[in-house]
């Protein structure tokens, strides 16, 4: 946990051994305290370097032991005490150095850092604050506004950076342990009290109130509704206002209304289920680390649309070659154009030199042929697409793998008009691909182990986030967001107002509500796709009651939206009106008020009240349930791959932990109460009638979510 050795001959070398990020578990605590006094105690000793095995620090406390009780020595004490002690301490960071990792180097008198080195204090993204001194100590150090700035946003800072703000000492590209043993050789005779940063005076700005005030009205904007940032903005008053002494009480206080917050447990479940996701399984046996996936070096796109040019852009910034499709001669300059600017853009904002000779355009599907892989992105329209793969298994050589970015469409359906069903996947990105972290990695019953192996791969190195998940329509992401929607425009024709709604949800912590939201992406995507499945339009079966389709009930408010030609804020108009087509400013609109009052008046339905709280629980319980019903289908292997899906690729609350999460937070019980109630008030709505697993998990006594998939297992699997 903490190995103890004795370097030339005076200084004691003590290294962090607890894979995989070095973090402070109870063990290493108690061995580190160990190893310290033996240190300090030890006369042959002059001076002491810490560091981490395995080239990283430390990546902080153990987070794992959050959900128990204290146990081991607390880390603050022992801080001090490095602190305190009379022999030079130098931190030698290679990797990480990250929240408790970050604070330790703060105790420490001196900091060598591998030029590679990330450090940071990113508590506040676990709903917590660095509280092991980092909110008294990091503002001592580097003033008040530097210091807010990293403990509000846990943003990572490279060793470049800590050595500009005084945290480092020295950056070196060689082994940076080595460098600090010679370093703390020099350190022994010199005076320590000026590097005990505790002792230190906040340097402090004479407008401190104003300062605070900003930083407290920029965070409740970003994070509205989120504790913990505010929190850390105290503290660091504190530490501005009070001397260490009793910065370091309040700090710990402060803590206290944190660390067992609804809040923070959301935020942590975050952490874990991020990386829970990328684990993938198959009933085979077949998963994440006995598939290996292949080498992808050469990539092709068809369709330089929306999401094709995102996806290009993801592809060729990770080094990949890319040979881009598209229909016509016009098309494709103006998507090869669109592509360059984008790379341009993004290599400028990274400081790198743009990959432009990574790229190839064209118009025939012929020059695919030696490419590794082939993802579709051409309109969304399965005769296209069939007559697009039919081609390309034609065309491509058999080991190319051929992908498809369809938001719904049935993958299977694809592989089977290719010669290598077995190859073929969905890879569905979210808009704009080259920004949304999302990936759903869509397995159809043929996708070979070795294809979703390589797609997950994929998805990573381009930096997303991949979820696996089964093949039906909508996969999981947006199968999901239909019982939402509907919810949402059934309580319009009950009596609310988009305004009404998309507060309610944006007061939830949505960062836009759903109106607001389409009006973004555009009504008549939805719209295109109602008219296709003969929900509205010419193809209506006239035999159809008015606001029911299929039995159930349907409001047709979103498709006479759409004939006033209002497709959201492209044409300036939608749920709301706009400045100007292409406006982003959002005002209630008294046309749409109109519009609903005569549809209300059409069908006698007598508007009523309704509470944020009914908003809230018809569209967000809707919404679980239809994620209970994906599990019990075998389309997401656990709840924690909705979750991640719904955070990364919809805007789900992180601090409420995604939809299953949160049921799971309100309580099943509750869930399903609720469910059963709004069910009997609209009988004609099946997606508010409680799925038989909520009903099941409620009936073993609600259990914690991380175990409902033994719950699950016995029934079918699409994955
Ligand atoms: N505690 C417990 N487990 C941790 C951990 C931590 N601090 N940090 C990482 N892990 C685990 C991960 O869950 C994962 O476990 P798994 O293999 O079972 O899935 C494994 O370590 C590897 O993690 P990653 O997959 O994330 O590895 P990467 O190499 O991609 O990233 C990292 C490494 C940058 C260190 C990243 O793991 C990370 O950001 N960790 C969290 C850092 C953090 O938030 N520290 C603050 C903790 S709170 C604190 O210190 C309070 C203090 O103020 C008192
Ligand atoms: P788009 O309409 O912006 O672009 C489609 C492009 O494909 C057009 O430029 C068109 O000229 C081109 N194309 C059509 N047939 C072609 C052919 N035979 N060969 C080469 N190019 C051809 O559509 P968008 O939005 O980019 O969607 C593409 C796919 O991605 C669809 O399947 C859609 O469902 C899916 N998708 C869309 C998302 C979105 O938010 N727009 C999100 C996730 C997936």
């Amino acid at each position: 946990m903490a190995r103890y050795e004795l370097v030339k001959r005076s200084v004691a070398l003590i290294t962090l051994t607890n894979p995989p990020v070095n973090a402070l578990s109870s063990a290493v605590r108690h061995a580190m305290a160990k190893s310290m006094e033996q240190a300090l105690n030890d006369p042959k000793v002059t001076a002491v370097v810490i560091c981490g095995e395995n080239g990283r620090f430390c990546g902080g406390a153990d987070i794992r032991e959050f959900a128990g009780p204290l146990r081991g020595p607390p880390l603050v004490p022992l801080l001090d005490a490095i602190e305190a002690g009379e022999k030079p301490v130098v931190a030698a960071i290679e990797g990480v150095a990250l929240g408790g990792g970050f604070e330790l180097a703060l105790v420490c008198h001196y900091c060598i850092a591998h030029f590679k080195a990330r450090l940071g204090l990113p508590e506040v993204t676990l709903g917590i604050l660095p509280a092991a001194g980092g909110t008294q100590r990091l503002p001592r150090l580097i003033g008040i506004p530097a210091a807010l700035e990293l403990i509000t946003t846990g943003r990572h800072i490279s060793a470049q950076e800590a050595l500009k703000l005084g945290i480092v000492d020295q950056v070196t590209e060689q082994n940076a342990c080595e460098v600090a043993v010679e370093f703390a050789l020099r350190a022994v005779a010199k005076p320590l009290s000026s590097r005990r940063v505790s002792m230190l005076t906040t340097p402090c700005p004479p407008d401190l109130d104003a300062l605070l005030e900003v930083v407290t009205m920029e965070v409740k904007k970003k994070a509205r509704g989120v504790m913990a940032p505010l929190a850390c903005i105290q503290a660091v008053r504190a530490a501005a206002t009070m001397p260490y002494s009793k910065g370091i009480k309040r700090e710990s206080e402060l803590m206290a209304t944190l660390f067992n917050s609804g809040q923070a447990r959301a935020l942590q479940y975050c952490f874990f289920a991020q990386r829970t996701a990328g684990k993938w399984t198959l009933p085979s046996g077949a998963q994440w680390n006995n598939s290996k996936p292949r080498e992808i070096r050469s990539a092709a796109i068809i369709g330089l649309g929306t999401m094709g040019r995102g996806i290009v852009v993801s592809l060729a910034r990770v080094g990949i070659s890319v040979i881009a499709v598209e229909s016509e001669k016009k098309l494709l300059e103006t998507g090869k154009q669109m592509v360059i600017g984008m790379l341009e853009r993004d290599a400028k904002r990274r400081g790198v030199s743009a990959s432009l000779n990574l790229l190839k355009f064209t118009l025939s599907l012929q020059d695919l042929k030696d490419v590794d892989l082939v993802i579709e992105a051409v309109f969304e329209d399965m005769a296209l697409k069939k007559r697009v793969f039919q081609e390309l298994s034609k065309v491509c050589r058999p080991a190319t793998l051929l992908c498809t970015n369809t938001s719904g469409l049935d993958v299977d359906a694809l592989a089977g008009v290719t010669d290598r069903p077995h190859l073929v996947v969905g890879m569905h990105f979210f808009s704009p691909a080259h920004v949304m972290k999302l990936l759903e990695v869509v397995c159809g019953p043929r996708s070979s182990s070795e294809t979703i192996a390589t797609a997950m791969s994929l998805g990573k190195r381009m930096g997303k986030v991949s979820v696996a998940v089964g093949n039906c329509p909508g996969f999981v992401g947006n199968r999901m967001l239909k019982p939402y929607m509907d919810q949402a425009t059934f309580l319009l024709e009950e009596g609310a107002t988009p305004e009404q709604i998309d507060k309610a949800l944006e007061d939830f912590g949505f960062a836009m509500g759903v109106f607001r939201m389409s009006d973004l992406a555009g009504l008549d995507v939805g719209w295109r796709i109602r008219k296709e499945s003969g929900l509205t339009g010419p193809d209506v079966d006239p035999k159809n009651p008015p606001r029911r389709r299929h039995g159930r009930r349907y409001c047709p408010i979103p498709d006479m939206v759409c004939e006033q030609g209002r497709f959201g804020q492209k044409t300036g108009r939608g749920w709301y009106m706009y400045d100007k087509p292409g406006g982003t400013n959002a005002k209630p609109d008294p046309l749409i008020q109109n519009l609903l009052e005569m549809y209300r008046s059409r069908y006698a339905i007598q508007p009523r009240n309704i509470s944020d709280q009914e908003i809230i629980e018809r569209c967000l319980f809707a919404l679980a349930n239809e994620g209970f019903r994906i599990l019990e289908d075998g389309i997401a292997a656990r709840p924690e791959d909705i979750d991640v899906i719904y955070l990364f690729g919809y805007g789900f609350p992180r601090h409420r932990g995604g939809p299953m999460f949160y049921a799971s937070m309100v309580g099943l019980e509750r869930v399903l109460e609720r469910l059963e109630h709004y069910h009997q008030a609209h009988p004609d709505v099946p997606h508010l009638e409680p799925s038989p697993l909520l009903k099941k998990l409620v009936a073993c006594g609600s259990p914690s979510v991380q175990t409902w998939r033994e719950h699950i297992k016995t029934m079918h699997s699409h994955l």
